[in-house]
């Protein structure tokens, strides 16, 4: 088990100092819940799946059932992931930060789950239903039959509905996308967790933090294409690192 003196006491000062801390996760983060991450070599989605044939506009106008499908079995694995104590260890710095803000490239809601209360999502939220064509959220029970593409439809407008996540060419939601950016002025310092930093323009973000006078800390078991930006890297995993980093920083106030 990690314990204080693996970390830099520059660190964890900076840490307890910190009035608003921003924590910037991507898949690695949730990896420990049984999400698999989109690029680790052999586990991760895009290594068994072609992005462009699942997570873009025109494979969903092409292939409308086999987008739909697959997303559906990901919504089900999501359904059964239960947050880490990567996940709960974010959610505990709001004890002892002023001021917490997640902003995360992930779908599956598991910061929320483990309680972190202010979090902006990137990439939407792939337990929402919404209409492709008049963007309406559609709860479950309101589905209208699938037509003949088997993808079911919505009850306002007749839409295929899909789930309510960006996909590769589209933009981001604008007001994630604002509330992350003004996150990142006003951040002390950003945690960043568990994502590949391949994916812009949230890889981004936390240059722009740095850029106005952030420090940066990467957790991450290998390295990304953000480390040689950061001001500091912790090779493990966020399921190990950051429950210690909790405890080595805020001490024999943390886990009471
Ligand atoms: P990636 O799959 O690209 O990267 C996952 C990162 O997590 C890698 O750097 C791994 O080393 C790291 N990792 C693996 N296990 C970990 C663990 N236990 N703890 C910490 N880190 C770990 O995922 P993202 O960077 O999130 O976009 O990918 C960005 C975007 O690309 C996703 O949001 C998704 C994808 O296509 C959309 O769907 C729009």
């Amino acid at each position: 088990m990690l314990d204080s003196s693996d970390f830099p006491p520059f660190l964890l000062k900076l840490l307890r100092a910190a009035r608003h801390l921003v924590v910037f996760t991507g898949a690695g983060m949730s990896a420990e819940s049984g999400v698999p991450t989109f690029r680790d070599a052999q586990t991760g989605l895009w290594a068994q799946y072609d992005p462009a044939e699942l997570a873009t506009p025109e494979a969903f106008r092409q292939h409308p059932k086999r987008v739909w499908d697959w997303y559906a079995w990901r919504r089900e694995l999501v359904a059964r992931a239960r947050p880490n104590p990567g996940h709960r260890a974010v959610a505990e710095m709001e004890r002892y930060v002023p001021q917490v803000t997640v902003v995360t490239q992930n779908v599956d809601g598991l910061h929320q789950d483990a309680g972190s209360s202010r979090v902006i999502e990137l990439h939407g939220n792939l337990r929402r239903i919404v209409c492709s064509r008049c963007r309406r959220e559609v709860p479950r029970e309101q589905w209208a039959p699938a037509g003949p593409e088997g993808v079911p439809r919505c009850p306002h407008c007749g839409g295929l509905l899909r789930p309510d996540v960006v996909w590769f060419g589209e933009s981001l939601p604008g007001d994630a996308w604002r509330a992350a950016q003004q996150a990142m002025r006003t951040a002390d310092g950003v945690l960043v967790v568990g994502t590949s930093g391949l994916v812009y323009p949230a890889a981004g973000l936390p240059l722009e933090a740095k850029a106005q006078g952030a420090w940066t800390v990467e957790v991450n078991p290998t390295p990304s294409a953000l480390s040689a930006e950061m001001d500091y890297v912790l090779r493990g995993p966020a399921g190990e690192v950051l429950p210690a980093l909790v405890r080595a920083a805020w001490g024999d106030a943390a886990g009471s």
